[in-house]
């Protein structure tokens, strides 16, 4: 799909259809709105005035052949009540207007923006909103809908002063960067093991020019990582962990360096702690959170932030193999920590538990992980917001203000000392689960602070956020790639 800035007149663009959107009180059609309703010959305001068009947020209303225009339609998106309205609202607009559109017949369609909206923030925001849109989670359907596809997009009305071409293509990157992790997410798990994830990974590290190491069981046995090795041993499949290694130019030295960790765990059965069979199949998106962390990387190669940025990402099945470890086992975590195993399917916060200590020794002085963690942040949050932990709080609000500035919702959740006091072991240094009731997600964040010791960390729980079970008028269901704008705004501006 092209996306070009298009600096015509909007009532002269040749196109299949016009996109713009109104707001919710926008009854007297003024401005941008006025005009159009000029050329239409006063079309426009009588369908506002009959209550066909409301600005209700996200309304679809298509006109066909509307006169005045050269495009052969006009597509109006509610844009909800103006006074709420920010640029991430944009993104949803844009992305509803190309999944719209794609399944009409439409090839080429033009992206007016209103007077108001039309600054860099706002040209990457529908880059993103456009380019997020387009992606689908039918890949191995053999059967394609050929006449679904947009090829072109063009942006009119955007006559900010400056770099628009610049924002457009840092929209572009990000929201590719998220394309590339959700379909590492989408792929199931025999298409997906740890070695094919590590595999891919270093193609696109070498792609975009990343320093790229591969640790295999050798090297990870070697460097003692006793946690994410309890996990493994219950596959025939080895582990691997995944080294990525971003350095700017020049580089001052006193410049912190972002240690990235993602979860990559490529089906979680549970373990001998088995999961039921119901809806076990979406296990493959447990990898998500070192998917997240892959895109993360992939745009900052392109976008070169001013700090160093390392990801380590463990990957491993969790299965109930013959050699699989066992409820009560004891492992050695790569710190030195002894972890009592409760139960199996707590094994996100292990592979974590190896894989922050090992990015604070390649010299994290910053670290953030994400993790498909906890059934327990979505009884919390439901698939609304990504539940945000972190020490020290200032450093967590930064991040929380990087989620906001690029329409991601996330909340900040509690890792009071009590909850510290739930992981405590009879027999070892902590237990892999939280002994009381309730508290699931803040005592799986305790275990992995354990291993970030005061080191600043974030640990974003994504468990219900990194998979969407209904698509949404933007949104393709499947894959979100939620957190990969935050982690990359946030690495920006470190
Ligand atoms: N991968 C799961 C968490 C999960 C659940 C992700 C639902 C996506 C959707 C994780 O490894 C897990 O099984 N967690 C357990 C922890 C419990 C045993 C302490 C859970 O949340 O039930
Ligand atoms: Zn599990
Ligand atoms: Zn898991």
């Amino acid at each position: 799909m092209q996306i070009q800035l298009e600096n015509q007149q909007f009532a002269s663009i040749h196109a299949d259809a016009l996109v713009t959107y109104i707001f919710d009180q926008d009854k007297k059609v003024d401005g941008l709105m006025g005009d159009i309703d000029s050329a239409m010959d006063g079309r426009l305001a009588a369908l506002v005035a009959s209550g066909e068009i409301t600005g209700k947020a996200l309304q679809t209303v298509l006109v066909h052949f509307p006169e005045g225009m050269d495009a052969k339609r006009l597509l109006i998106i509610g844009a909800g009540k103006v006074d709420k309205f920010a640029t991430g609202d944009l993104r949803k607009i844009a992305g509803t207007a190309l999944r719209y559109l794609k399944t009409r017949g439409v090839k080429k369609f033009v992206f007016l923006a209103r007077e108001g909206e039309r600054g860099t923030a706002a040209i990457q925001a529908v880059v993103e909103g456009l380019t997020v849109a387009d992606f689908e989670s039918n890949k191995y359907h053999t059967e394609k809908k050929k006449d679904q596809e947009i090829q072109s997009v063009l942006l009119a009305g955007f006559d900010g002063p400056q770099n628009l071409q610049e924002a457009i293509d840092h929209g572009r990157v990000v929201a590719e960067s998220q394309n590339f992790a959700r379909d590492l997410i989408n792929e199931p798990s025999n298409r997906l093991t740890p070695r094919l994830l590590a595999a891919k990974a270093e193609a696109m590290a070498k792609e975009v020019g990343l320093g790229v190491e591969i640790l295999d069981e050798r090297k990870i046995s070697e460097l003692k990582m006793g946690a994410l090795i309890g996990v493994a041993q219950g596959s025939v499949e080895p582990p691997r962990v995944i080294v990525l290694r971003y350095t700017p130019a020049n580089l001052r030295p006193d410049a912190p360096v972002l240690g990235l960790v993602g979860k990559a765990v490529t089906f979680d059965t549970g373990g001998i702690s088995i999961k039921p069979a119901d809806r076990m199949e979406l296990m493959k998106y447990d990898m998500g959170g070192g998917a997240t962390m892959l895109g993360a990387m992939r745009a900052i190669a392109y976008l070169k932030p001013a700090i160093s940025v390392i990801a380590v990402i463990p990957a491993t099945e969790n299965m109930p193999g013959g050699r699989a470890q066992k409820p009560g086992d004891v492992q050695v975590a790569m710190s030195g920590k002894t972890i009592e195993v409760i139960n199996t399917d707590a094994e996100g916060r292990m592979v974590l538990a190896d894989g922050v200590f090992y990015a604070r020794k390649l010299g994290a002085t910053h670290l953030i992980d994400a993790a498909t963690l906890t059934g327990a942040i979505g009884v919390a949050l439901a698939n609304v917001h990504v539940g945000a932990f972190g020490t020290p709080r200032d450093y967590l609000d930064q991040f929380l203000d990087s989620a906001k500035a690029t329409g991601e919702k996330m909340w900040p959740m509690p890792i009071d000392d009590e909850y510290r006091e739930m992981i405590k072991s009879d027999i070892a240094d902590i237990r892999n689960t939280g002994s009381g009731k309730g508290g699931g997600a803040s005592t799986g964040a305790w275990f992995i602070k354990e291993f970030a010791e005061d080191t600043p960390w974030i640990h974003l729980d994504i468990a219900s956020t990194c998979w969407v079970e209904e698509g949404r008028p933007w949104l393709a269901k499947g894959p979100t790639g939620v957190a990969i704008r935050s982690i990359v705004d946030f690495a920006m501006k470190l």
